[in-house]
């Protein structure tokens, strides 16, 4: 009968001393997440390697250890980056994979780099470095789209088109004007990625396990050298903070509502019944029982990717909730969600930017359907207030009762004649017929982000300046 000091698992050769036997399958399974933070290889060596230059500055460990411990990393990441590596789950995650293939390549002199540090914070600061990375990407992408809308908003500052509320036409815009909405909105997502970017840029690595290390380590050497502004402040904190995933999640959320709801303007406008635009081929799919349809696949699943990136941010959330200071298991739940957003995020950008730059806008059905549904009805009704001197009130009455003439002639207002508008308000003359255009409409509206091709191209310069 096996005795219980006799297992033939070895223990873990990081963390094993105590331990008689090794984990359970199933404990190898859970705890292990090689699966997913080898991703974080890059950023996991060099962190390691601006510590052990820091250890060997500060006298903690000899130069001559700390070059071999950098010639080795620098041999692991080419390993790992030409796929010459072999992962294993038994070592759990990224921060032993890295130092035991260390041991292999150069011997004791591996063991000395994990001196005053612990993988409390050298998770913190890899997943930092990467999330930094990812914001900055995010940044430039958001550029590239916002650099699209540019493009559009300018080839259509006077292309008119129904503007809607309720779905419903309320008054005519341009197009260009619509566009402009958009960079507006992705501007304030990249206004987010950069202040978050500034909130994080602080350097976890020497909080140690969670009090700070007894060993002269220099925190403001690391920071600098892994380009962070200054270390953290609060060793406690540090280890236990993933703020800067939260934060990163919820940017990706609100960018990801505005292209979903970018992503269901093109699903509708992209339909026979509105066909406001076309989608290139190049982002658009057949279907394999009827010929004619050509459906909007990549706006539909970036209208779906939202919904997978809110749940990254509400798992997140959740797995923070409640949890105690510092460090605990738990939190190495934070990385999957992270990764999983980012690619949606970015392959969400990428399919939009491409779908707004080809997409064909079929300015004559948008200016057509900006006519039809009353549209010029407010220009009316303000044409009272201005050249009869109107309160809006009464207007707005008048309108009305000149809009349901012509409903129920089934026409529009500027075809009705002058004798049926003169018969609703005697004041009416045939100076009227200027506002009822929807040229006339749109080109009147100066006010400061107003909708006028004079104002739209005001704010196209604003944010050419800023691009
Ligand atoms: N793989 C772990 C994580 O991602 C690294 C930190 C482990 N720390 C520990 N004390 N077990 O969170």
């Amino acid at each position: 009968m096996a005795d219980d000091t006799t297992d033939t698992k070895s223990s873990n050769q990081m963390w094993g001393g105590r331990f008689a036997s090794g984990p359970d399958a199933i404990m190898e399974e859970i705890n292990a997440s090689i699966g997913f933070d080898k991703k974080l290889f890059a950023q996991d060596i060099r962190g390691s390697i601006a510590h052990a230059t820091m250890l060997a500055h500060q006298g903690i460990i000899s130069a001559e250890d700390k070059d071999k411990i950098v010639h080795g990393l620098n041999t692991i990441l080419s390993e790992i980056e030409s796929g010459n590596f072999e992962f294993s789950r038994q070592l759990e995650d990224i921060h032993m994979n890295v130092e035991a293939r260390l041991a292999t390549l150069i011997g004791p002199a591996a063991g000395r780099l994990h001196t005053a540090r612990s993988r409390n914070d050298q998770v913190a600061l890899d997943f930092r470095l990467w999330v930094k990375e990812e914001l900055q990407k995010t940044e430039q992408m958001l550029t590239g789209l916002i650099a699209a809308f540019l493009d559009r908003a300018e080839e259509h500052a006077e292309s008119v088109m129904p503007g809607f509320t309720h779905l419903q036409t309320a008054q005519p815009v341009t197009f260009g004007h619509h566009c402009m909405a958009y960079v507006e909105m992705f501007g304030r997502d990249r206004a987010r990625a950069r202040h978050a970017i500034e909130h994080l840029d602080e350097s976890p690595i020497g909080a140690a396990a969670l009090a700070g290390t007894g060993y002269p380590i220099d925190r403001h050497m690391t920071a600098k050298a892994l380009g962070f502004r200054e270390p953290t402040r609060n060793s406690i904190d540090t280890v236990s903070d993933r703020d800067f995933a939260i934060e990163f999640l919820s940017i990706a959320a609100i960018a990801g509502m505005h292209l979903s709801r970018l992503a269901e303007e093109i699903v509708i406008w992209s339909t026979p019944q509105f066909g406001f635009v076309r989608l290139s081929d190049a982002f658009s799919t057949g279907s394999s029982i009827m010929p004619q349809k050509k459906n909007p696949d990549a706006a539909e699943l970036v209208r779906a990717k939202t919904g997978r990136i809110n749940g990254s941010l509400v798992a997140l959330l959740t797995i923070m909730k409640g949890l105690p200071l510092a460090y605990s298991k738990d939190m190495q739940e934070d990385k999957e969600q992270v990764f999983d957003a980012a690619e949606s995020l970015e392959l969400a950008i990428a399919a939009m930017t491409g779908m707004v730059r080809d997409m064909t806008v079929n300015t004559a059905r948008m200016k057509a359907a900006a006519g039809s549904g009353y549209s010029t009805a407010t220009d009316l009704a303000d044409w009272l207030v201005r050249e009869a001197g109107l309160p809006f009130r009464d207007a707005h009455h008048v309108t009305g009762r000149a809009v349901a003439l012509a409903e129920s002639k089934g026409c529009d207002l500027a075809e009705l004649p002058l004798s049926d508008l003169q018969a609703i308000h005697a004041d009416i003359t045939d100076k009227v017929y200027d506002v009822l255009t929807v040229e006339a409409s749109v080109a009147s509206r100066k006010s400061f982000g107003g909708t006028a091709p004079s104002e739209v191209r005001k704010q196209i310069a604003f944010w050419r300046a800023r691009n």
